[in-house]
């Protein structure tokens, strides 16, 4: 019969991005070449981004969503570089797209790597294999506010950042949690806020997530607050399963767990438009890392990871599974770069994935 063919929108934007997006196609191609015509991936790159911003004015054109709306998945790098004020080119691009494609469930798993070391102590004998799951639509990031208010002069500015609860954003990222919790070997969700502090949002989410538990009898709960679920992630790391969090919240806590496993760019995630109205969104947790941009040693295990989370979004979870036990066997042989102490760059790591993906 005809091959499935995933047509997908790469956007590598900036700094490391297109490095770890190259890394991606590469090896996503490897799996199709070697699907027996079973599937294949159609690419169309587009230019956006700093790059893209600094020629027009725009991190991405006016009719943008447009031209992504019928792509089967959109494979992103990173975006921001110096040039750009970075609210602006997060708000232009990165963010414009989970906003207006819904992409209301940010999917963030979180493991140790064979042969990575982590800071954790107890790393060799500890289990860890958590997913954070970020409120991705509302919350600390619904963009509300304002400065220059009414009747402040010089010297007295005033700014508001308004947070934005919903109860419906709120109830159905809790139960995407619950419904991820119920696939897991560990049937547990925590959820995290900071609800004696910020006692309208927080305590309606809390209140939300009291609601939905009863729906999920076989899935255990804890409900902890934001400062205390840190210290976890440190002392307890094996107590964890699905971490719930509100978009800011989830968004620190994600990169903490990314660097307890090593390094920020092991770290993989998912934006989920869950209903499938809108295509969904891959991308490594890390940013465009100005820092290592263009040296050809930009880790790619974190937008590796990200393209088996959208193999499991195709429903091909033995590709997936294949391309996450090559990304092991990688990390587990020592190929690291580095940023996990190695000496290997982004095209050594690929080249061993590609090795054990034909072995
Ligand atoms: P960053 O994630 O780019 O870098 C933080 C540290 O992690 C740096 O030391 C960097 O070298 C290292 N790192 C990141 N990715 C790596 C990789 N693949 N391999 C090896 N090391 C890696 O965060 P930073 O420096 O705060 O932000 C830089 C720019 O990225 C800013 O413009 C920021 O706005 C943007 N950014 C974009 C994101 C996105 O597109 N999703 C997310 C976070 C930041
Ligand atoms: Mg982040």
């Amino acid at each position: 019969h005809a091959p499935r063919t995933f047509r997908i929108a790469a956007i590598p934007a900036d700094g490391v991005g297109p490095e770890v997006v190259a890394a991606g196609r590469t090896v996503l191609d490897a799996l199709a070449a070697r699907s027996g015509g079973a599937f294949a991936f159609d690419w169309t790159e587009f230019p956006w981004g700093c790059g893209y911003y600094e020629k027009t004015g725009l991190m991405m054109p006016e009719d943008g969503l447009d031209e992504l709306a019928d792509y089967d998945a959109l494979y992103f790098g990173a975006v921001g570089w110096p040039s750009v004020p970075d609210h602006v080119s997060l708000w232009g691009l990165r963010l414009r797209i989970c906003q207006n494609f819904d992409q209301w469930a940010n999917v963030r798993p979180v493991r140790f790597h064979p042969g990575v070391v982590s800071p954790l102590r107890a790393a060799d004998s500890t289990e860890l294999d958590w997913v954070v799951v970020r409120e991705n639509s509302e919350g600390e990031y619904a963009g509300l506010g304002g400065r220059n208010l009414a009747g402040r002069g010089p010297g007295n500015e005033v700014a508001l950042q308004t947070a934005l609860f919903t109860e419906r954003g709120c109830e159905r990222i809790l139960r995407f949690a619950f419904d991820l919790a119920r696939t897991r070997s560990e049937q547990k969700v925590s959820s995290v806020t900071k609800s004696n502090a910020q006692q309208y949002g927080m305590v309606l989410w809390d209140e939300l997530f009291a609601r939905v538990a009863p729906d999920y009898p076989d899935v255990a709960t804890e409900s902890v607050l934001v400062d205390a679920m840190s210290a976890k992630f440190v002392l307890h790391p094996e107590d964890l399963s699905v971490v719930v969090a509100s978009n800011l919240n989830a968004d620190i806590l994600s990169d903490l767990g990314s660097a307890l496993a090593g390094s920020l760019g092991l770290a993989a995630s998912a934006n989920l438009n869950p209903e499938r109205r809108f295509p969904s969104m891959f991308e490594p947790v890390h940013g465009s890392a100005p820092d290592i941009a263009g040296r050809g040693v930009a880790n790619p295990i974190g937008a590796l990871g990200s393209a088996a989370l959208m193999l499991d979004h195709f429903d091909l979870p033995a590709e997936a599974a294949r391309l996450r036990a090559a990304l092991d066997a990688t990390t587990a042989a020592g190929v690291l770069t580095p940023d996990v102490g190695g000496s290997a760059g982004t095209d050594d790591v690929v080249g061993a994935v590609l090795d054990h993906l034909a072995g």
